[in-house]
């Protein structure tokens, strides 16, 4: 595996692959690297001739008061993980290799309505930082094909509208959430969890299931089943910041005829937010 810090050297590589005929895929990451990510590089390797991840914290989709600053950085225990997997090139570009202009006067990608629901309400700005600096490691790395997980459902809605909207050749692909054996979605974030936040945190796995059986029993009255779990998280510890039960589609308010649903939910628990979806089909 190679590493580079920029956008020099990951196009020279890059170009070098393509000039010989080889598939690029491109696995965007922000680093602290756990299962999830490495099952997303796992896929990336089974389709491409060469595996492309970057590692970036990226300022623009954090808000003011969020843990920018504290994002765990642990850049030598992800690169022993990623050589683990097939990575061919590892890309870390520093703050100003990817933004060379202040955060106010960058050009911007912005999904309206997607982005303004859910996780784009409670972190305004968010979907606009990760829609730009998603389109720029599109543009620096021009991968065939790149891979996102389903945990952040939302997120990877926002990237597949963004490359439609904007007709980015690539690929997007999504897989499904990595979880502990309790349930609990794997996240970078996991590790703000004290021991006692941690045994309450697959509660909100737990609920989204008790969901789907409420669902699949026919309870149909989505207000009424959303009001119940938002008491019920926080009856267990959690402060829930949304729980929605949407169309899978398009996220919008499901009807008795629809089928293909999704629910999703933030909460947090301590200094964690924690987020988690569940897919469900109706008979
Ligand atoms: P990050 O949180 O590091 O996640 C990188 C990728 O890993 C995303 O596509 C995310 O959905 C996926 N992922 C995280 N946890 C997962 C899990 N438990 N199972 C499966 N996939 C999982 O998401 C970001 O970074 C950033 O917003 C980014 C897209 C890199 C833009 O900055």
């Amino acid at each position: 595996m190679i590493t580079v810090e920029t956008v020099t050297d990951l196009r020279h590589s890059v170009a070098g692959w393509r000039a010989a005929g080889q598939r690029v895929a491109l696995v965007p990451t922000m680093g602290n690297l756990h299962e999830g990510h490495l099952d997303l590089v796992r896929k990336a390797r089974s389709l491409a001739d060469r595996v492309v991840v970057s590692i970036f914290v990226n300022p623009l989709q954090f808000g003011e008061g969020e843990d920018f600053a504290s994002y765990p950085r642990t850049l030598i225990d992800d690169s022993d993980k990623l050589i683990s997997v097939g990575t061919d090139l590892l890309f870390t570009p520093t703050v100003t290799e990817m933004y060379h202009r202040p955060q106010a006067i960058q050009t911007k990608v912005e999904v309206p309505g997607l982005s303004d629901l859910f996780c784009g309400a409670s972190r305004p700005g968010h979907f606009v930082g990760v829609a730009t600096v998603v389109c720029k490691l599109f543009n620096m790395a021009q991968p065939d094909v790149a891979l996102f997980g389903e945990k952040d459902y939302q997120q990877l809605m926002v990237i597949r509208q963004m490359v439609q909207d904007l007709s980015l050749p690539i690929e997007i692909l999504g897989l499904p959430t990595v979880r502990e054996v309790d349930g609990l979605a794997r996240s970078s974030r996991n590790g703000y969890l004290t021991d006692a936040e941690r045994s309450i945190a697959p509660a909100l796995y737990q609920q989204l299931q008790r969901s789907v059986e409420a669902l699949r029993k026919g309870n149909f009255v989505i207000a009424s089943l959303e009001q119940q779990a938002m008491a019920r998280l926080e009856s267990e510890g959690f402060t829930p910041d949304y729980y929605a039960i949407r169309r899978a589609e398009d996220l919008a308010e499901p009807t008795a005829d629809d089928k293909s649903l999704v629910i999703l939910a933030a909460a947090y628990l301590g200094k964690a937010r924690l987020i988690d979806n569940i897919q469900i089909t109706l008979e």
